[in-house]
């Protein structure tokens, strides 16, 4: 390996000079060989410690329903799994998890679900209005799909502050193999301009290792967010469901997921990264992992705890223990075993 070129290449990367699909290229597979990734994790640690000391955001999440019109080849919600458990929550139901968030000291509540038909854009217009009634303070994140530009609108204009819509893979024909061909990767990227240019500080992202993804695509998946620029980037790695029609497929790579996670923070130094739940459900350690290569937030689950085990987007999730809005304690003392702390601050994407 070219040490040499290693670090002309860390300066560009950080310094936010262009990169190349070679130089991307380089990055992944160089940066797999142990020594090299040890350096990008420190070098990416030290750029997250820089910007946000050592403290990690807490986001309260809210799975608003497990409904859902889509049929996401790897998602255990897809509208054709028939086992699949429904539930929705009421608006009600949604204030309480809220109020219960407040409690505990969330900032942040992310509403996420499926793309349920029944919680159509004015509800969830009303919804936001209701929770930003009760907690004018506090930023409400939406993850509920693709929707109409006008409905994105009425929900920024609701108060709605972010909005989380990975793209999933920058591939057309990557994303044709994940998706029924009612969805296109095309719309997609459309709904995340839409959402950048109503002023929505958006996230996007994708699964690291789901099926018929090559290295090519990650490069073209690293170099679109280059592109686009998202205040939020969320990645994890891919893990089966059953029911669905990659149920049979491995895993994606924990070491892949958090070389990843450190060129990140290298090069969007002020990105929200969160240590997902899919990395701390196949890792013991994955959340550590990611927050030691430069991951910033957590999405502990605020869920009413009997619907939790519904919202099974892949086996195995965990809800409980340390991503337990509930085990806030728990969470804490983690993260000070890596010399981490909890930060209860909003967390906005701040540019400085
Ligand atoms: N494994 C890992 N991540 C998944 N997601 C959906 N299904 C899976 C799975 N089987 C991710 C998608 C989606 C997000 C909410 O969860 O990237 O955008
Ligand atoms: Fe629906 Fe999202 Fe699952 Fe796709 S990934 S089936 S859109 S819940």
């Amino acid at each position: 390996m070219d040490k040499k070129f290693l670090h002309n290449i860390l300066d560009r990367v950080i310094g936010g000079a262009p990169l190349s699909r070679d130089d991307w290229r380089w990055l992944l597979s160089e940066g797999a060989a142990p020594d090299v990734a040890d350096l990008l994790r420190s070098e990416a640690s030290r750029i997250a410690t820089e910007n946000f000391g050592k403290g990690v955001f807490v986001r309260g999440l809210i799975e608003i329903s497990s409904y859902c019109r889509n049929n996401c080849n790897y998602c255990g919600l897809r509208c054709s799994n028939r086992e699949a458990l429904r539930y929705r929550l009421t608006k009600e139901e949604i204030l309480d998890c809220c109020r219960e968030g407040a409690s505990l000291g969330f900032n942040t509540f992310v509403l996420q679900g499926g793309e349920d038909v029944k919680q159509d854009d004015a509800w969830i217009v009303d919804v936001v209005r209701s929770i930003k009634e009760l907690f004018p303070d506090k930023a409400v994140t939406l993850s509920v799909g693709e929707r109409s530009v006008e409905g994105y609108r009425a929900m920024r204009k609701a108060g709605a502050d972010r909005y989380l819509l990975r793209h999933e893979t920058r591939s057309d024909e990557h994303y044709a193999r994940l998706h029924p061909s009612t969805m296109s990767a095309e719309k997609r990227r459309a709904s995340l301009q839409t959402l950048k240019s109503l002023g929505f500080q958006t996230g996007s992202g994708m699964m690291i290792g789901s099926p018929y993804q090559t290295m090519e695509n990650i490069v073209d998946d690293l170099m679109y967010l280059d592109e686009l620029r998202p205040q939020m980037i969320g990645i994890g790695p891919f893990i089966p469901a059953k029911n669905t029609p990659f149920a049979q497929f491995p895993a994606g790579s924990v070491d892949l997921t958090i070389l990843v996670v450190s060129l990140l923070r290298l090069r969007f130094q002020k990105a929200l990264i969160p240590a997902t739940t899919a990395l701390a459900s196949i890792d013991e350690q994955g959340r550590e992992r990611a927050i030691l290569a430069g991951a910033n937030v957590v999405m502990p689950n605020l869920s009413p705890l009997d619907v939790r085990s519904k919202y099974s987007i892949y086996d195995g999730k965990k809800s409980l223990g340390s991503e337990s809005a509930q085990a806030l304690d728990e969470l804490a003392r983690r993260l000070a075993t890596i010399g981490y702390h909890i930060d209860f601050g909003r967390g906005d994407y701040n540019e400085k």
